[in-house]
């Protein structure tokens, strides 16, 4: 592109679609799997979306014919809801949203709808957060491995940059303040002014939850360092399994009733109903500051990427629907569980282990034994084998900015159960094929070194002969033979 012609930000890197992340994307893309029209196209695992509950959604929207203005019945509502734009919102669908958010914060949060603040997913809200916080050129701290799309929304436009804290697959990846600590003070020396701390808890992508006890290490750090806390819940919703509980950092922050000790001016959550109900196309980003002038200037950003009234007048009786959201937060974890038992075990059964983890669309698969060398080159030669020859999309861990070569991310929840058997079937012949080549080049080593072994024994007698009776063997001086004699 012409030097000049648009601008410097239009024109860099920072949109981050050269990351191999995006380029199992347009493998995709190019050859997408249909199970009777191209049974031997590639198979899309490297998108976190959530296919599982849609049924019940329809079964809902028929039920209620009136949240739609698409129908007879809801016809008459068209003017109203074209019309109508404020970035407020309709009051019934910010009321509708905290309900829903604090039903899956457990009824542990007070959510409270002047707070809510909307975006184009939580795309937007990320970068309206970014906005208010940082300045070009301040830096956030972000643990890794990270979703990578976030140099996207939190950084292209705004300028702010992230540092990663690297964590380590010795501890599951968790994060310790030490790791922290290191960063934060090699950005103060490089003359870097950390404004923050991003989070994404649940994780995207290790599908892990931070407990109480690390959400309240961190609240206290950040604010002992007097910078933000922003953390990304947008998975907060999509937790399966005996036990899993989901605790949101909002949580930690309002059981401090004293409000001595934490800051709220510090903490900023970014959400949306994109995974959790499954439904990115609708774009329902939030931001929830504790934070009034982060709420008023992120309410005057919003009008850059608003929900559309439409999505807010069909959603706003669904997610007040007690009845429905009971059932539907109860079927999605259950259906989200079987899933990935099924994967899971699928996986397991060919002696592929995953993080342990009860939460997100996907898992965190530890394919370090299978890599030809262990570098980011081993882990990307490994890669484009999984999408050219297996035709699986799945993300290497070093889009993610891991720095273990040999982790990969595999989304399970994007579609029916019979794409999911065929993905597992490609993964169970492609290591099967890898096994009986490893059995081949171990027989050829075998076969090799016998030959060598077999050679070695027929040279002996061959230099016995030469020894004796070539001129040399029995004219020499020194030939024991000759001593002998
Ligand atoms: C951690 C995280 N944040 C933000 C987003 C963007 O979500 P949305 O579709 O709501 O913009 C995603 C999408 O995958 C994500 O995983």
């Amino acid at each position: 592109m012409e030097m000049g012609l648009l601008s410097r930000i239009a024109t860099n890197d920072g949109h981050g679609e050269n990351s191999s992340y995006f380029d199992g994307w347009k493998a995709y893309d190019s050859d997408p799997y249909h199970p009777v029209d191209n049974p031997n196209g590639v198979i899309q695992m490297g998108l976190a979306e959530n296919q599982l509950c849609h049924d019940l959604m329809v079964e809902w929207i028929k039920e209620h014919p009136t949240a739609s203005i698409c129908t007879k019945e809801g016809a008459s509502q068209f003017k109203d809801v074209a019309i109508f734009q404020d970035y407020h919102g309709l009051p019934s669908f910010t009321k509708a949203v905290a309900q829903y958010m604090e039903k899956v914060r457990g009824g542990r949060v007070k959510v409270k709808p002047e707070r809510i603040v909307m975006s184009g997913g939580a795309t937007g809200a990320q970068e309206i957060i970014a906005f208010c916080l940082a300045d070009p050129g301040d830096a956030f701290l972000i643990p890794t491995p990270f979703y990578p799309a976030f140099a996207r929304d939190f950084c292209w436009r705004t300028g702010v940059k992230l540092i990663p804290v690297h964590c380590k697959s010795s501890n599951n990846f968790r994060i310790t303040r030490e790791a922290l600590e290191a960063e934060y003070k090699k950005a103060e020396k490089s003359n870097t002014r950390v404004k923050g701390l991003l989070i994404t808890n649940p994780s995207n992508p290790l599908g892990t939850m931070m407990d109480k006890n690390t959400l309240e290490e961190l609240l206290q750090w950040t604010n002992e360092k007097k910078i933000h806390l922003v953390c990304d819940e947008i998975f907060a919703g999509t937790v399966f399994g005996q036990g899993a509980e989901f605790t949101s950092v909002a949580q930690v922050l309002e059981e401090d009733t004293s409000k001595t000790k934490y800051d709220p001016n510090l903490l900023h959550i970014a959400c949306s109903l994109s995974k959790d109900l499954g439904m990115p196309g609708f774009r329902v980003g939030i931001v929830y500051s504790y934070n009034d002038n982060v709420v008023k200037c992120g309410r005057r950003m919003s009008s850059f990427g608003l929900v559309s009234t439409q999505t807010q007048h069909l959603l706003a009786p669904m997610l007040a629907d007690n009845n429905f959201t009971s059932k539907l937060m109860i079927e999605n974890s259950k259906r989200l569980h079987d899933r990935h038992e099924k994967f899971t075990s699928g996986l397991a059964d060919v002696g592929i282990k995953c993080l342990s983890s009860n939460a997100g669309l996907f898992c965190w698969m530890d394919l370090r034994r299978l890599l030809e060398s262990i570098s980011v080159e081993g882990e990307n030669k490994l890669w484009r084998i999984i999408i050219d020859e297996v035709k699986l999309n799945v993300s290497p861990g070093s889009s993610f900015h891991c720095t273990e070569p040999g982790w990969f991310r595999v989304c399970f929840a994007n579609m029916d159960s019979e794409t999911m058997e065929e993905a597992l079937g490609r993964i169970r012949r492609f290591v099967f094929r890898l096994g009986e080549e490893e059995e081949k080049k171990k027989k050829e080593k075998e076969k090799e070194k016998k030959k060598k072994k077999f050679e070695r024994m027929l040279s002996l007698p061959k230099r016995f002969d030469e020894m004796v009776f070539t001129p040399r063997g029995i004219l020499s001086p020194r030939s024991p033979l000759v001593k002998a004699t």
